[in-house]
């Protein structure tokens, strides 16, 4: 029988609505080859939530994603909504939404095709066949810990972590190691750090209980940082607090050239959200200039938490067929390449995922 998706769309600010169109068309596209379908609805998040509601995640959203199978996101914010602070900023609705889905373990993949390899800042022999993925802790840390405040005097943020918010993310990232190459790097500041100190004891006593077939070694955050440019592939799970994985997971990005190439998925005990990495990138906004590859790998990522495996991995390979011909948006686009619109790429991608089914 034929399933239907309920699918929350929040196209957000900036480019967010252009290439959340992307996705769109691709999904229809595949439910005529797949024995699925789509049923959406869109709501209000960040800049746009607040310029409409005056709030950048109402409840009409939140109710909205919690009755839906995935939820797919552009981007939220903007200059236009830089002066306000706290809770009106359209980051504290991004932050809201991730925490009342519970999704506290976001996934960000970076595996670089040799078509990209040539885009990249680094050496090619060098980012040739990185394949990693970023397991960062999202509904905790210092992104979330109290106190926090402003006075205008002094600012200040609390970093904190629970065994039990340390485990249940460590554990993710311990599962997917087992898929893959088997190896988790856990990186934090514990020489430094008490919060970090937690960290790295609960993850190695962990290990030992339930994972000691995995590899594990630890990295403090700048060294990580550090050896991500250096030696990407030594790398195959990483396992990060909230705000190293904030960082962390942008310089993997431009392993293969641009932000606009890293996916997202943030999954808890029941929902998902899929969001491309890059932001609103407000300077380019409206003009058909992004990159949708982002958008459209977070999309093969909901279909994979949908059970669709070989509808994700049709858009996979399509993604990886399409990068073989010279059309790059603006932000790959170097010698040898044609430049292409948003919907050009998109249209690329989504023929050849077609293609490929
Ligand atoms: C990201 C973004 C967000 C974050 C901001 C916009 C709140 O940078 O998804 O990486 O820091 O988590
Ligand atoms: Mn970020």
């Amino acid at each position: 029988m034929s399933k239907t998706y309920k699918i929350t769309l929040l196209p957000g600010d900036g480019i967010g609505p252009e290439v959340i169109a992307e996705s769109v068309k691709l999904l229809d596209a595949l439910t005529e080859r797949f024995d699925f379908s789509f049923e959406y609805t869109e709501a209000l998040a960040g800049g746009a939530a607040i310029d409409a509601a005056n709030d950048p995640m109402p409840q009409a959203t939140i109710d909205v994603c919690k009755a839906s199978d995935a939820v797919l996101l552009g981007a939220m914010g903007g200059p236009k909504w830089d002066h306000h602070t706290g809770a009106m900023r359209p980051e504290f609705g991004l932050m809201k939404i991730r925490k009342e889905l519970n999704v506290f373990a976001n996934l960000r993949p970076v595996s670089i095709p040799k078509a990209l390899a040539d885009s990249s800042p680094l050496r090619p022999e060098g980012v040739a066949g990185v394949d990693l993925l970023t397991v960062r802790e999202l509904t905790g840390g210092i992104y979330f810990g109290q106190p926090r405040g402003n006075d205008g005097k002094e600012g200040f943020n609390t970093m904190r972590y629970s065994v039990m918010e340390i485990e249940r993310v460590a554990r993710v990232a311990f599962e997917w190691a087992r898929k893959r190459r088997n190896k988790v790097t856990s990186v934090d500041k514990s020489n430094v750090l008490e919060v970090s100190r937690l960290w790295r004891d609960t993850v190695k006593e962990l290990h030992k209980k339930e994972f000691s077939d995995v590899e594990l070694d630890h990295m403090y955050i700048d060294n990580a940082t550090m050896q991500m440019v250096i030696n990407p592939r030594q790398f195959d799970v990483i396992l990060t607090g909230n705000i190293f994985g904030d960082i962390l997971s942008d310089t993997s990005a431009t392993l293969g050239g641009s932000l606009g190439l890293l996916p997202s998925a943030s999954l808890g005990e029941k929902y998902g959200l899929f969001e491309p990495v890059h932001g609103s990138a407000p300077d380019i906004a409206g003009q058909g200039k992004a990159n949708p590859i982002a958008m459209i790998l977070s999309t093969a990522m909901m279909l994979n938490f949908l059970g669709e495996a070989k509808a994700a991995a049709a858009i996979r390979n399509g993604f990886e067929a399409a990068l073989k011909q010279p059309l790059r948006t603006g932000d790959l686009c170097t010698k040898g390449n044609t430049l292409a619109s948003t919907s050009e790429m998109g249209d690329l991608i989504r023929n050849e995922t077609l293609k490929n089914i």
